[in-house]
């Protein structure tokens, strides 16, 4: 199938794998990379700009396909060497950059004058328009039941996706939601030219994740998340847990008073223990409500492979009978 998504990007199917903090390392990004779609290898999980220059390198080892990595601007207390991640990245051959969080203005001049396509993952129309207005290639336009940081407005893709096709000129593709071969078809139907997957591709054979958080996403109905720090207009979609229960306790018990640092435990240096040693009650982390629709671990290749056979049956055969 061939898209703006898939031109511009050199790849073969319009999915791609967006970032994810302690998932998005070399091994994942090269799998879906490998299966025709993009990869990404999320920057801020390499402790420093080097560290990022050798995922990179290892991610080359495993493929010749083109690979993305998201850089991601959040609320850090140090900031991050941004410069540095940029320089590896660039002297890395990637051609693609994911950002996300705030607005990628200031690196933009260092990533077009290096030929890097950009596209920034925003959950609001207006966000998206400030992206293509500072010169973003694309955006990945997120929506409320996105896991990670759904943004404060609270639209689902349902409204959010067509909004931005009524709006945008620049391509964008749907996040947040998508799993299958149906998800794909209504992404192409509102406008995107292809859909951007987090939790689904946790659940895959190649993601280099403890076999408890395959599980535990597997096991998840749509109704086992929660939005987590809304008091702190920092808002994330985890899935629901005994610290996610005692966070949301204290967000109710201190309301408009809740700080960090009373949080502190069940959001900060959560990542490892879950994502590497499967101590699933260890923290809040970021999952969708789309697992409710996944119930499997593939391979990349076959999740990729069954989402494109399944889009290209419900074109061709269901939707071009209904005359
Ligand atoms: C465990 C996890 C970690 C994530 N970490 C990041 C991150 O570090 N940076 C980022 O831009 N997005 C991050 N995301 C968001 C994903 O890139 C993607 O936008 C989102 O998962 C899409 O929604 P979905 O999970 O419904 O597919 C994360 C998502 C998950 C599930």
């Amino acid at each position: 199938m061939k898209t703006k998504m898939t031109e511009m990007f050199g790849i073969e199917h319009p999915i791609m794998q967006g970032g994810m903090h302690y998932v998005g390392f070399a091994e994942l990004a090269a799998a879906v990379s490998n299966a025709g779609g993009l990869g990404t290898i999320t920057g801020l999980t390499q402790k420093s700009a080097a560290d990022l220059a050798n995922e990179i390198a290892r991610c080359k080892d495993m493929t010749d396909k083109p690979f993305a990595v998201n850089l991601t601007f959040l609320p850090i207390v140090n900031t991050p060497d941004y410069p540095g991640y940029i320089k590896a990245i660039i002297e890395g051959g990637v051609k693609v950059v994911e950002t996300a969080g705030r607005s990628p203005e200031q690196y933009m001049p260092l990533l077009k004058d290096a030929g890097i396509k950009v596209i920034h993952k925003c959950t609001s129309v207006r966000h998206a328009l400030k992206a293509q207005k500072i010169g973003c290639d694309a955006v990945s336009v997120d929506g409320f039941e996105c896991g990670g940081h759904p943004g404060e407005d609270d639209i689902p893709n349902m409204i959010l996706l067509p909004r931005a096709a009524q709006e945008l000129e620049i391509p964008f593709v749907a996040s947040g939601g998508m799993a299958n071969g149906m998800s794909l078809v209504a992404a192409l139907a509102m406008g995107a030219e292809g859909v951007n997957m987090g939790t689904r591709f946790i659940a895959t054979q190649e993601a280099p994740v403890h076999q408890n958080v395959k599980d535990a996403i597997v096991a998840a109905s749509e109704l086992d998340t929660r939005l987590v720090m809304r008091p702190l207009r920092n808002t994330e979609r985890v899935m629901n847990n005994a610290a996610v229960e005692r966070l949301l306790e204290k967000e109710k018990q201190l309301g408009d008073k809740l700080q960090f640092t009373d949080i502190i435990d069940e959001v900060a240096g959560v990542y490892p223990k879950i994502m590497e040693n499967g101590t699933m009650d260890a923290g809040a982390w970021s999952c969708g409500m789309v697992a409710g629709l996944i119930h499997n671990i593939p391979s990349c290749a076959e999740l990729v492979n069954s989402i494109m056979s399944e889009a290209e049956d419900i074109i061709h055969q269901r939707l071009s009978k209904l005359g």
